[in-house]
């Protein structure tokens, strides 16, 4: 393949990542662990899966960085997950530091890669990450607005027995507790779910969107999800390599944009070659615009737990 993705950690949402970016045969994968044996065994075995899937995408693992030299993307997934009872936010002591460390060596041998976070607290991450890269901040971008999105989307789909791929959705705001499901932009078939929908049902799916990733951790009860948060950051690779450039909601940095400054949180973005193209400004009505300050709150707060740590 022409173009090369490294996926540091190997664990469940960058080995799944790792599959879909081969099996769509976008690039060849780098997959990158700190436990020996781990990243070039599921390296192989996917290797060993090629045949049957048909494609010539190249999957190599490894524990060091040099073989990661040159990617066009890196997908940054090291790190805990979280357990039941865990916020996102309780992990943020231990993933800063590591993201601190992973990305310092990605900057150094992919000094021209966007970088796609996907580690969590995932908006403190790309605050990390952004500082220890020195990138522009069109090439540090953060998954969480596809995910939360594609969960909106299936819930619909769900309560109103349609395609899903009739649904639109749009969440903004961090990845957290607070984000902003933004109903009025949701639609099915074009057609805006509040037209579809009673305002206690949206409320219901709106409430179930925010607390997705804890409703799985809570069945899983080892780990959190992976194959939708891998499919979410292939998405976003996948605009990227092809300078697809479509507009999906990810964690950008912002700097006046919907008022808020110096801060990562999710809003509509254009993807394309060169990472964020444009950050796409859609009206909000005053409720809207008041959650996602609260929301926007939520990261300061956070930025601040990072400034103590001293990370
Ligand atoms: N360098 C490289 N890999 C690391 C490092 C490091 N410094 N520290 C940890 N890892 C690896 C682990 O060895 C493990 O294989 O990161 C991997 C994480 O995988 P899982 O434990 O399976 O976690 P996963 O479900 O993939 O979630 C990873 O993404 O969605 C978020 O909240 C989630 O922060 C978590 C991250």
């Amino acid at each position: 393949m022409d173009k090369k993705v490294t996926v540091i950690g190997a664990g469940n949402v960058g080995a799944t990542a790792a599959q879909r970016l081969a099996e769509k045969e976008l690039c060849d994968v780098v997959l990158i662990d700190i436990v020996e044996g781990v990243p070039q065994g599921k390296a192989l075995d996917l290797t060993e899966a090629a045949p049957i899937e048909k494609h010539d995408a190249h999957i190599k693992g490894f524990n060091s960085y040099e073989a990661s030299a040159g990617s066009d993307i890196v997908i940054i997934t090291a790190g805990i997950p979280r357990k039941p009872g865990m916020s996102r936010d309780d992990l943020i002591g231990t993933n800063a530091g590591i993201v601190k460390n992973v990305t310092k060596q990605v900057a150094a041998f992919s000094p021209d890669a966007v970088i796609i976070i996907v580690s969590n607290p995932l908006d403190a991450m790309c605050h990390v990450a952004f500082e220890a890269s020195g990138f522009p901040k069109n090439r540090v971008i953060g998954m969480a607005g596809v995910l939360d999105s594609a969960r909106f989307r299936a819930f619909i789909a769900m309560e109103l027995n349609v395609s899903v791929e009739n649904t639109h959705a749009f969440v903004l705001g961090g990845h957290g507790d607070t984000m902003v499901p933004l109903p009025r932009y949701s639609t099915v078939a074009g057609i805006p779910i509040t037209e579809l929908l009673s305002k206690e049902k949206i409320a219901a799916l709106v409430k179930r969107t925010a607390s997705g990733g804890a409703e799985i951790v809570s069945l899983l009860k080892t780990g959190s999800a992976y194959y939708a948060p891998a499919s979410a950051a292939v998405e976003m690779a996948e605009s990227i390599l092809k300078d697809k450039k479509k507009i999906l909601p990810c964690a950008a940095y912002l700097e006046g944009e919907y008022g808020i400054n110096g801060l990562f949180i999710g809003v509509p973005v254009k993807l394309g070659a060169k990472g964020i193209e444009e950050i796409i400004q859609i009206k909000l009505t005053g409720e809207e615009q008041a959650a996602l300050k609260k929301s926007a709150d939520s990261v300061a707060e956070l930025k601040t737990v990072l400034k103590k740590l001293g990370v």
